[in-house]
């Protein structure tokens, strides 16, 4: 019988990094996307040669089918071709590897859409998350002319893309100079060979390498506004402490966000809840809500709400949960509290990276 997945499929994909967390959650998503077809999947010379099902270890899914069987490339073998017979590149490398092999493939002409932090804090590329900042589209159209259509695309670290969703969403009610933001990050999100059994189960590690400060910096650029053709960060202070938990899947955030304004909790909540997309053309994983909103005393939680997302059966995982709305005032200041939670490795790594190559492709710059 013909696998109807495997029609009208308009675009071949490259995975760099493809036995990994992010990898194989590539795998999975563009292995039933209806434009995308993967071509290739290129690791590290630890990896090359075993199969997809040799290494399969997302929690949640089997191994596609039709990709159980198929064999990793060594990625040295990307500077040995001559003209690439595919035509996009979703990049799940370690920074210091993906900074030379994702610069060498925009200079040749290749669009790459990145989940390492290699070029995220570049002033030519953009860390894109549709829903906030659409205007990061005239880097893109930059970086093209200049590297004779290549161009670097970057998702935001996964704890990033979560506080950025529902911050972006807050400070369009109210006006916010400060952000306090805890994380409570899971095991997946140091990668699969990250955090040991006997380090991590059962326990919390109150330090992640360089994540509180990738917040920061992030969080700004992906919050910020694009001038001749430049991104002026946003104006506020961001404040962070991370924690590794024992949870598989799912960063968990407690955003505490100050205003000097009054706020009605009540209609603070109605405002949030109303919010639907505001992506206008059809992308396959863009949820119909990017942020949901509970109102139970004790959600989110990874284990209820880590699939969150609708349609299901394409978007689940690519929404971020926010909830336990709240507020706190002294004097003339009011803190608005309230716990994020994002998938990390589906919103907040590949499904983020596969909607920035839909919403290009949306836009004709793909
Ligand atoms: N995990 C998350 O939640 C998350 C979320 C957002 C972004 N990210 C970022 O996404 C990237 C991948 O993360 P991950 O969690 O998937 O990591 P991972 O599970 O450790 O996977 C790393 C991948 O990179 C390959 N690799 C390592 N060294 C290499 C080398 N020298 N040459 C070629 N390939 C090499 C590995 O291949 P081998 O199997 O051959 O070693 C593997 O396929 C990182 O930059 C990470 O910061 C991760």
């Amino acid at each position: 019988m013909e696998d109807i997945t495997k029609l009208n499929k308009n675009k071949t994909c490259a995975i760099l990094g493809a036995s990994g967390l992010i990898g194989q959650q590539f795998i999975r998503m563009l292995y039933d996307h209806p434009s995308y077809q993967i071509h290739s999947l290129y690791t590290s010379s630890n990896s090359e040669g075993k199969t997809v099902s040799e290494v399969w270890a997302l929690p949640d899914f089997q191994t596609p089918f039709g990709v159980k069987d198929t064999t990793f490339k060594n990625i040295n073998g990307l500077y040995e071709i001559d003209e690439f017979d595919f035509d996009i590149v979703f990049s799940a490398l370690p920074s210091s590897v993906a900074l030379p092999i994702e610069e060498y493939l925009r200079s040749k002409g290749m669009a790459v859409f990145s989940n390492s932090s290699a070029y995220r804090m570049d002033p030519e590329v953009p860390i894109m998350i549709p829903e906030i900042n659409p205007d990061t589209l005239e880097l893109v159209k930059n970086q093209k002319i200049k590297y004779n259509g290549g161009f670097i695309v970057t998702s935001s670290n996964c704890s990033v893309t979560g506080a950025a969703i529902y911050l972006n969403e807050l400070l369009k009610i109210h006006k916010i100079d400060t952000a306090i933001i805890t994380t409570y990050q899971a095991l997946s999100g140091a990668g699969a060979k990250g955090v040991s059994a006997v380090q991590g189960m059962g326990n919390v590690i109150p330090f992640i390498n360089g994540e509180e400060e990738k917040i920061i910096v992030e969080a700004k650029k992906i919050l910020g506004s694009v001038m001749d053709g430049r991104i002026i960060d946003k104006d506020i202070n961001i404040i962070t402490t991370c924690a590794r938990v024992s949870v598989i899947d799912g960063h968990l955030e407690s955003i505490n966000a100050r205003t000097l304004e009054q706020v009605d909790i009540d209609v603070l909540f109605k405002q949030l809840r109303a919010i639907n997309s505001p992506l206008e053309h059809p992308h396959h994983i863009a949820p119909s809500k990017h942020l949901i909103v509970r109102s139970e005393k004790d959600r989110p939680q990874p284990r209820i709400d880590l699939y969150a997302g609708s349609p299901d059966w394409s978007a689940k995982g690519m929404a971020v949960t926010v909830g336990r709305i709240r507020k706190q005032s002294f004097d003339d200041e009011t803190w608005i509290n309230a716990f994020v939670l994002v998938h990390n490795t589906i919103r907040g790594g590949a499904g983020g990276s596969i909607l920035n190559a839909e919403f290009i492709e949306n836009h004709d710059m793909l």
